[in-house]
């Protein structure tokens, strides 16, 4: 039997007692763009935080597996080792981690390194960022906008296989969103074809601007910690502008 790369089977996923997903079912496989919508409040952001192996996320019911393995119960750790790379919505500063040590880190080369692989360098002015700002600490004081592009450019140099984005275009000007969308493209092996692409994602938009530039398989609408409906994410989003979420709320109830 193929293995999917990631397989999410009837899950339940509890934070500080209360029970935010329930019955979430998602496949994803090798080469595929999913996208996930819904309300504010939906619990997408605590998919994705189940999803890297947060401890305050408790699976109730159901498991998780990665490139085969079940990894339900993997610290986070282990996840990224496997292959899983984020963007977070809100990502914490670290004070005295100064964004070249973590490139380093992400790129595997030595901490101790003088420089940082040439490589990696190119990406650094591929995103708008100059040497000086490599010596900031993480997130201190960052803009929105230079948040969502770190984030980008850590992927980018850590090169994982599958990749989740918890709404990378949120607070982030037009001309930004593009530019993120064009790292995005790379990162997801867009200008492959579509039979010889290994890395796929999962990008987080309540929104949906960013899919004006990113080309997604899937799309799912999660609705009150439940997947509302899944497919054709052009119909989808056609569906919610006309509608609004409101709209999956009838689906919900079918489903
Ligand atoms: N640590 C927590 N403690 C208590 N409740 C939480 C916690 N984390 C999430 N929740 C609750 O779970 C629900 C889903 O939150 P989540 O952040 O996953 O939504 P979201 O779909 O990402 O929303 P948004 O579009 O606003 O980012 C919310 O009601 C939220 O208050
Ligand atoms: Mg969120």
């Amino acid at each position: 039997m193929i293995k999917l790369l990631l397989e999410i089977t009837d899950l339940a996923v509890e934070v500080s007692g209360k029970e935010v997903l329930t019955d979430v079912d998602l496949y994803i496989d090798k080469g595929e763009t999913h996208v996930l919508l819904g309300p504010n409040g939906a619990g997408k952001s605590t998919l994705f935080m189940t999803l890297l192996g947060f401890p305050k996320y408790k699976v109730t019911r159901g498991e998780i597996l990665f490139k085969g393995e079940n990894i339900t119960n993997y610290s986070t750790t282990d996840r990224v080792r496997m292959g899983i790379g984020v963007s977070f919505q809100n990502p914490p500063a670290i004070r005295g981690v100064r964004l070249e040590d973590i490139l380093k880190v992400e790129s595997g080369a030595d901490e101790d390194a003088e420089e940082l692989d040439p490589e990696v360098m190119e990406l650094v002015h591929k995103l708008k960022f100059d040497e000086k700002f490599l010596d900031r600490d993480v997130n201190l004081g960052f803009s929105g906008g230079e948040v969502k592009r770190s984030e980008i450019l850590q992927l980018l140099a850590q090169k994982p296989d599958f990749i989740m984005f918890d709404e990378p275009d949120s607070g982030v000007d037009i001309e930004n969103v593009e530019l993120l969308a064009e790292q995005i493209n790379i990162l997801l092996e867009k200008d492959k074809k579509i039979g010889m692409r290994e890395k796929s994602g999962l990008l987080i938009t309540h929104l949906g601007y960013i899919l004006n530039f990113v080309i997604a398989d899937t799309a799912h609408v999660l609705m009150d910690g439940k997947i509302a409906c899944s497919g054709n994410p052009a119909e989808i989003l056609d569906d919610i502008r006309k509608e609004g979420f409101k709209g999956c709320v009838q689906c919900c109830k079918v489903h």
